[in-house]
């Protein structure tokens, strides 16, 4: 079985990557797990997962001659982890369409996929995890400005034939009540979690551990096992999901 999902947002900061990784770790007790950092331009999933110093990355396997996405996978929390790089020149060599083939080398050997997306639309990079994705988490801050970036991102996701597994409600402070009425009223699928502001996920980031680990008995933590719990998986067939990946069409973005 395998199953790839797109983390996402619209908004920038809204905490795809620290979610990507907690949803990664909490799903690795019951499946094998690949996490990527599809986010190719702004790469910051190596610093949440303790990958700083690795030489090779996605943007060694996404260029001419590349190499195999196997020599970019690390073993690390449970989970296999493809960190990719950080260089301006690597980004702008990688060719962005090559996501296709990472990811339906890497849908033959794992169970769930989980695709740390960059935000906005406004790319080929941006838009490919999506398009890609059988489903896409939605993370949201409380904000009406993060609802609106994220209802973009499920139109489009949406008219690409990509479902809503749901939405993440992160950084939230006290009652929030009203605006998760509204998430609830306005996203297809629903609200995973509401992960409360907590100063453990930015120590977490900054000692490079992910959030599972540094403090597996936090709120946060909590919570983001039980957005993992209510993503019931889908018995995708790998060699057919991977055959799809490999030949999906690459829309331009809106
Ligand atoms: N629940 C939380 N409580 C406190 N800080 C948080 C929380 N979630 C995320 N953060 C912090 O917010 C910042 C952005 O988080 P993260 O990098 O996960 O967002 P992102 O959506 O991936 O950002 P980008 O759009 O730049 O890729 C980080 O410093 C992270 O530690
Ligand atoms: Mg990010």
């Amino acid at each position: 079985m395998v199953e790839a999902f797109a983390v996402a947002s619209g908004k920038g900061g809204t905490g795809k990557t620290t979610s990507t990784v907690a949803l990664g770790m909490a799903l690795a007790d019951r499946y094998d797990v690949t996490i990527v950092d599809a986010d190719t331009g702004m790469a910051n999933l190596l610093f949440h997962a303790g990958l700083a110093d690795v030489e090779t990355t996605l943007h060694d396997v996404m260029v001419d001659d590349g190499v195999p996405v196997e020599s970019a996978t690390y073993d690390r929390f449970g989970m296999s982890v493809v960190p990719c790089g950080t260089s301006l020149a690597a980004f702008e060599a990688a060719e962005p369409e090559r996501l296709r083939d990472v990811v339906a080398d890497l849908a033959a050997d794992t169970d769930v996929l989980l695709l740390d997306s960059p935000a906005t639309l406004g790319s080929k990079n941006a838009v490919l995890p999506i398009v890609l994705a059988d489903r896409v988490v939605v993370v949201l801050n409380p904000t009406i400005p993060a609802i609106s970036d994220g209802l973009k991102v499920q139109e489009y996701a949406l008219s690409y034939g990509s479902e809503i597994a749901g939405t993440i409600l992160n950084r939230t402070r006290g009652d929030v009540e009203s605006i998760a009425a509204k998430a609830d009223r306005y996203f297809e699928g629903p609200t995973l979690a509401t992960v409360p502001e907590s100063d453990a996920v930015q120590t977490a980031r900054s000692e490079g551990v992910p959030l599972l680990a540094y403090a597996p008995d936090c709120p946060a933590s909590a919570a983001f096992r039980t957005a993992a719990g209510r993503l019931s998986l889908k018995d995708g067939d790998s060699d057919a999901v991977a055959e799809r990946f490999r030949t999906a069409v690459i829309p331009d973005p809106p």
